[in-house]
């Protein structure tokens, strides 16, 4: 399968996705990795592995909408069978969902739907959770609400602070996106209400 991967950050886990997909059997293709910010190791990452990239900052353009249409030429560019947030700090919009809704996966450092948003392990913290974890998810128009593909539970330890306990999720969440995107890139899958099904969709 042909997978685009969009990046904001330090891309730990594009390089999991990079390093899976260096075996023939993954069955994944990386043609593209997109950001919406240029200096990043993310991108870095990506041409180290002569993965092209592209960047899209939001202040480019007239407004979100303009940004979020540009996006999704930029990504039907590469002919993606799937597209992979791993890490991207921004709210796809009408436009790059109505080309890739149903097919974006994204990951969420929290055990969805507790801790939605931007700061997954330090809500938990402040909540007092015991258990936390990281969720992928189909992305919908919601902020970390998409069907649940796979979750996984992650302790929280007395001593933690946000950095250590996000550095145990991301260690939980990398095995989890590499075992599921393979999964689905080699299987298809379709949503059934809000359950991700493996196969094409019934007719
Ligand atoms: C991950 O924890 C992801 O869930 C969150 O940001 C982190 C990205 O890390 N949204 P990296 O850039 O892949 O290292």
């Amino acid at each position: 399968a042909r997978v685009v991967v969009l990046v904001s950050g330090s891309g730990t886990n594009l390089q999991a996705l990079i390093d899976a997909s260096t075996k023939p059997d993954y069955g994944v293709e990386i043609v593209a990795v997109g950001a919406d910010r240029g200096d990043i190791l993310a991108l870095e990452r990506a041409e180290k592995h002569g993965i092209e990239t592209f960047v899209l900052e939001t202040k480019s353009y007239a407004d979100r909408a303009a940004w979020d249409v540009a996006l999704a030429e930029a990504v039907a560019a590469h002919a993606p069978d799937l597209v992979v947030l791993a890490g991207f700090l921004k709210l796809t919009g009408p436009a790059f969902l109505a080309r890739f809704g149903g097919r974006t996966l994204n990951t969420h450092p929290a055990l969805s739907p507790a801790f939605p948003g931007m700061h997954g392990p330090r809500d938990a913290l402040a909540y007092g959770v015991k258990v936390t974890g990281a969720t992928l998810f189909v992305v919908d128009e919601g902020v970390d609400t998409g069907p649940i593909v796979a979750q996984v539970a992650v302790p929280v330890l007395d001593d933690d602070d946000e950095e250590k306990l996000h550095q145990r999720i991301k260690t939980s969440e990398r095995a989890m996106l590499v075992e599921w995107v393979g999964t689905l890139a080699r299987s298809d899958f379709h949503i059934d209400d809000r359950a991700v099904r493996l196969g094409g969709a019934p007719t």
